[in-house]
Formats: structure tokens, sequence, C-alpha cells
């Protein structure tokens, strides 16, 4: 069966069908789902009934594979030690441990782990179990973003720097060993510039990782919060995004070099269960 690509009519996002990842994907269908992932940067597959091996499989595809971040929790599964690669997000706590990370809160827009030099260029999330409300992922699409930056904005931060705070995680908890952080000018992380350049597409974005303890490098601690409120206030504009209302089974592909996600808090007396896998990128520049 051939793969159709359904584009989702908002700033970014495709539903693939036709396309079973318990199976080997053939070299041409690999490159119809590249193809696809370049043009519209979100990904979307439903009913994927796939194990954490076929997950692996299917990200490996696409390069290799991150081990997964430090997060706040400690976590109980052993299959977190045994598959480094495989991240639980999870509010789910067993025999008093929580087994994944980021809990039940609303995680804030944030790029996956541009806290590093190398952050992963691309983020693989498939559910497992999901609560009855709550818990979407919405995507925004940061090439739209800088197309439509203010002048006076985009003059004012273009061949900047900005540090990526490594201390928290995007439920704003702080990681496991990190210090609170009390001047953002000595916050641990990575700087990396604020407008990219595509590796493969040659499309410019902007990269903005997360707002919690940022800092542009050449302003004063106020120039640079007035300056970070205003690029993360043009960024959650709804012109540049799509939510996406999970459904068990369903697997998400991202490309973190052009977009930003955040995700709804939920209650947590259900239970969310999401296993994800991270693809080694290079420094952003
Ligand atoms: C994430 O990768 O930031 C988590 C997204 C989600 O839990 O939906």
């Amino acid at each position: 069966m051939a793969i159709e690509v359904i584009p989702t009519g908002a700033a970014l996002g495709a539903e693939i069908r036709g396309l079973d990842m318990s199976k080997p994907l053939t070299g041409a269908e690999f490159e119809a789902v590249q193809q696809a992932w370049y043009d519209h940067i979100v990904l979307l597959f439903r009913g994927q009934k796939i194990t954490d091996d076929d997950l692996i499989a299917f990200s490996k595809h696409f390069g290799e594979l991150d081990i997964a971040p430090a997060s706040a929790t400690d976590m109980a599964g052993s299959q977190a030690k045994s598959r480094p690669e495989i991240w639980i997000i999870s509010n789910v706590v067993e025999n008093g441990k929580p087994i994944g990370a980021l809990g039940d809160k609303e995680a804030e827009w944030h790029t996956d782990m541009s806290y590093v030099a190398e952050p992963p260029m691309a983020s693989v999330l498939h559910s497992r179990e999901i609560p009855s409300t709550g818990g979407d992922t919405s995507f925004a699409n940061m090439y739209k973003a800088l197309e439509a930056l203010p002048a006076d904005l985009r003059a004012a931060v273009e061949g900047r720097m900005c540090n990526h705070d490594a201390s928290t995680t995007s439920v704003g908890e702080l990681r496991a060993g990190a210090d609170a952080v009390l001047d953002v000018r000595a916050a641990p992380g990575a700087k990396h510039p604020i407008v990219v350049t595509h590796p493969v597409t040659g499309g410019k974005a902007l990269y903005l990782g997360r707002r919690l303890n940022a800092y542009i490098e050449g302003y004063s601690v106020a120039e640079s919060e007035a300056l970070l409120d205003r690029l993360w206030a043009h960024c959650a504009k709804p012109e540049f995004s799509w939510a996406h209302k999970w459904k068990v089974g369903d697997l998400l592909i991202w490309d973190n070099r052009c977009a930003i996600h955040r995700r709804d808090g939920f209650d947590g007396s259900e239970r969310r269960v999401m296993h994800r896998t991270q693809i080694k990128g290079r420094a952003p520049r």
C-alpha cells in the first residue's frame, strides 16, 4: 500500500497513512517519510502497535540515537536502565517511584535538550496509555515564526547567542543534582544562535530552547528579559501552531531544529505513559 501524506492544514504537521512500524521499512518508504518530514516538520502515524525495539528501529532510520535526558525523577523502570535510548514520560508511580518523567503538569514551550552543545535533531514519541482528557501536545513552526518576526525584534536578536538553561525540566522542576538559578547570566547550559539555518532544508528558523532562565548574551539582564518576553509571546501565537490530541498507538516524530512544543497538564488520577527516543543532531548554527 502506498504511503499517503495528509497535511493537518495548520502551520505544520501531517498524518502519514499506510505504514506499519512493527515491520521493517523499505528504502522507498523511508525516503517518502523523510521527505514528508522535511515538508511538514511533525508527522503523525496512528495505530502503531509496536514494541520499544520497533520504536528504536524506526528512529534509527533517521540517525544514531541519543541517550535519554537526565530528569527530575529517579526512574524506577528497569526498562529505563536496559534501554537507555528510551525516555519514559509518565505520571505513573509504581512501588513508590515514578516510572517516568514530567508527571501530570503542563510542560512549557521548549525544544528538546537544547541545553546541550549538540541537541537531538528529532524526537519520536509513542503513546502507550493516555488520560481521557488533557495531555495534548502542541507544536509551533519556527520557520514561520521567524518570517513573521517584527523587523526591529529580528534586528535585535539576529547574530546573537542565547544561553539555554540546563537546570530545570520543561515542567519547571530542578533536574537531579542541579542548583536553582539565581542569576541567568550564570545559568548552566549551552549557548546557541537565536537564528539558525536548517542543515538539510536550508530554511532559517528561530531557535529559542525554553524561556525559563534563558539569557541573550551581550545585553543587560533587563534588556534580555524584555527581548525574550517579546520573542516567546510572538512564537506562542496560534497561527504558528498545531495541537495533537493523542490516541493510544499514535506516534509523532518532530524536527527540533525548526519546531518547539508544549504539553497540556492533565488529571493526575489518570495514567499517561509515553515512550520517546531522541535522534542525535549537531550544534545549531
Ligand atoms: C516532550 O517531549 O516534551 C513531552 C511531550 C508530551 O509529553 O506530550
